[in-house]
């Protein structure tokens, strides 16, 4: 048999509603929302060469070329919890080539496009094999169910746009189990993301520990309702296209999200003084020009400046003069809402 191969390029996302707490098999404890972004994306060749006997799952996960043991072990892992959905996983060698558009020390972390462009291959290559397994689902549904069993936010970078993972009573489509797009006002294609790097090193405490302190997390029950109301409010401001509205929900998602670290027991604090700074200096410009200039975080100390493209000849000075000094080695990324996964073979 001829080996079996495909390549496929997925986005990373932002997340504006924050998923923070999982139970049972990768299944959130609120809705989330993100933005799909447009440039930083994964580029992944699977291929899978048959072997004499079935036996364990058997894998080479290179990156950039090198092989990445790390990575290659929880991918690994990630294929024996498909093993019901795709049994065929035990009969090849896998070989797994990816490649990230952004930098290997951006403080970007690379699973949510990894792991998604990786579930896209695997729904690719599944369609030469007969299963019944997950055959109500489409072609995506199925993509971002299986990546979100690699990781819970890699479910949103299958869906263009805008995303949603999480049961909600205002997304009819809406499931636990993979993402769904929604409509898209036109503001949110022309939103940018410009991700300062504050910090490249790898966080000291990884989002699955951080999930598993929510279980015990004082305020956890709160905060799953909070963040489902909070999604409620974001439909409403992103159907009126109130950017001002859109940006106080994402800012008080991300110190949400950070304040719930600080509160968890061990506490941690992933910002840094120069995260402060930043958010200090991003207020104050807004206070000063009444634009729609917001932040959000992710689990890390790196701030995401969320702002429409009309506002873009204001904002871009005003990065370069007042932010860029606090980065890390000057480093910024340009980002923005972006289509989504494309096939590449
Ligand atoms: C803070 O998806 O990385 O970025 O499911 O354990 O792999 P696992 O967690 P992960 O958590 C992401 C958390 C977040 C918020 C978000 O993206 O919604």
């Amino acid at each position: 048999m001829t080996p079996l191969k495909t390549s496929w390029q997925a986005p990373s996302n932002i997340a504006i509603i924050k998923y923070w707490g999982k139970y049972g098999n990768q299944l959130p404890r609120n809705a989330s929302l993100s933005f799909t972004l447009e440039n930083a994306k994964t580029i992944t060749t699977l291929t899978g060469e048959e072997k004499y006997a079935s036996t364990n799952i058997d894998l080479v996960f290179l990156l950039d070329k090198v092989e990445n043991q790390k990575f290659g072990q929880r991918i690994s892992k990630w294929f024996e919890t498909l093993l019901p959905y795709f049994p065929f996983l035990k009969e090849f060698k896998w070989v797994i080539e990816s490649s990230n558009t952004f930098p290997h020390s951006s403080g970007i972390a690379s699973s949510a496009s990894g792991m998604a462009a990786l579930a896209l291959c695997l729904c690719d290559i599944a369609s030469h094999f007969k299963s019944r397994s997950l055959e109500t689902l489409t072609f995506d549904q199925k993509a971002s169910f299986i990546a979100r069993l690699g990781s819970g936010s890699a479910s949103r970078s299958i869906i263009p746009f805008l995303s949603v993972w999480g049961k909600h009573s205002e997304v009819l489509s809406s499931s636990d189990e993979y993402a769904v797009n929604i409509d898209i006002p036109s503001v949110v294609r022309t939103y940018r993301d410009t991700i300062l790097i504050v910090s490249p090193d790898e966080k000291s405490v990884s989002s699955s520990v951080g999930h598993g302190l929510m279980d015990l997390n004082p305020f956890s029950t709160a905060r799953y309702v909070q963040a489902n109301t909070n999604l409620t409010l974001l439909l409403d401001t992103l159907s009126q296209e109130d950017v001002h509205g859109f940006g106080k929900i994402a800012e008080s998602e991300a110190l949400t999200l950070h304040a719930l670290m600080m509160c968890s027991d061990p506490s941690f604090i992933l910002m840094k003084p120069q995260t402060l700074k930043i958010i200090e200096k991003i207020r104050l410009f807004r206070n000063e020009t009444n634009l729609p200039v917001y932040f959000t975080l992710d689990a890390g100390p790196n701030i995401h400046v969320l702002y429409p493209q009309t506002v873009e000849p204001e904002v871009l000075p005003f990065i370069k003069s007042e932010l860029l000094s606090s980065c890390h080695d000057g480093k910024i990324l340009y980002d923005k809402v972006g289509k989504g996964p494309e096939k590449l073979s």
